[in-house]
């Protein structure tokens, strides 16, 4: 069992900001990544759409025999998890989940969250750090266009750089103690984002959710014990613009491409 790999998904090269995170403080285990660039953004996807999808990447997993799945991916932890989180008999470790108690609990009073338009809608990281301290204000805006700013490499353009400001400026405005990045792709843009605001200000969550995963895994005596981990880089479409994007985070040299899922809409 301990030497399965561990999946990891997420609409595209976005994951790989939680990946890295992974293999800092797991660098023994097997991976398998898969990064749905067919299916980007999920952000705008209705529920129904992200549960096709996502069913469809934990039977690609399952058929892996992997012993857990990281749902790196915060829309779909938000949208999807409660949905599948019964359906499989391996771990699931999904972000939204997985960090609020940290966060709830590092003592801050304003917090903005920036997220996609499906995990700002379902209030997902709202809903979980309240329910661990009702005290907490959190503020919640939808960044849509932040994640074709990642997937197309045009993060220094003028144009990207004025949408990010927008929503700095607008989330300044609430005087937040912190800021959490709920979406995999916006560590992407840190070095942009720390031009307006102190880099300190920003949660990215996937530190947080390494971290869980890695107690997680060692209480359940489920760390790989041998040697030769290896990983395997699947994406849905364009994989090589998956490349050139993921390079910030990642140097992909290897991926294959595997359409999972057809969307019947
Ligand atoms: N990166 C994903 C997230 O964490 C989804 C981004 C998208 O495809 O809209 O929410």
């Amino acid at each position: 069992m301990n030497n399965k790999p561990i999946g990891i998904f997420d609409s595209g090269v976005g994951g790989l900001s939680v990946f890295s995170e992974l293999t800092n403080l797991l660098p023994d285990e097997n991976y398998i990544y898969f990064g749905d660039t067919a299916n980007l953004p999920y952000g705008s996807k209705t529920k129904e759409e992200l549960i096709h999808i996502s069913k469809n990447i934990f039977d690609f997993f399952q058929h892996k025999s992997v012993k857990a799945v990281v749902m790196a991916c915060n829309t779909t932890s938000a949208i999807v998890y409660d949905e599948l989180k019964n359906d499989y008999d391996f771990k699931i470790y999904p972000v939204v989940q997985n960090v609020s108690a940290q966060i709830a609990n590092d003592g801050y009073k304003n917090i903005g969250v920036f997220a996609t338009n499906a995990t700002i809608n379902s209030h997902a990281y709202k809903k979980e750090i309240q329910n661990y301290n009702k005290e907490i204000n959190v503020y919640e805006i939808a960044c849509p266009e932040w994640v074709s700013i990642v997937e197309n490499s045009q993060i220094y353009e003028l144009s990207s750089i004025g949408n990010i400001k927008l929503y700095i400026d607008k989330m300044l405005k609430n005087n937040p103690d912190k800021i959490i990045l709920g979406c995999t792709h916006y560590p992407y843009l840190l070095d942009i984002l720390s031009k307006f605001v102190p880099k300190n200000m920003f949660i990215n969550p996937a530190i947080y959710l390494a971290q869980y995963i890695y107690e997680d895994l060692a209480y359940s005596n489920l760390l790989n014990t041998q040697k030769h981990a290896e990983t395997k880089f699947y994406v849905s479409s364009n994989p090589e613009q998956f490349k050139k994007a993921a390079q910030i985070f990642y140097n992909v040299d290897k991926v294959e491409e595997m359409f999972l899922s057809k969307l019947c809409v």
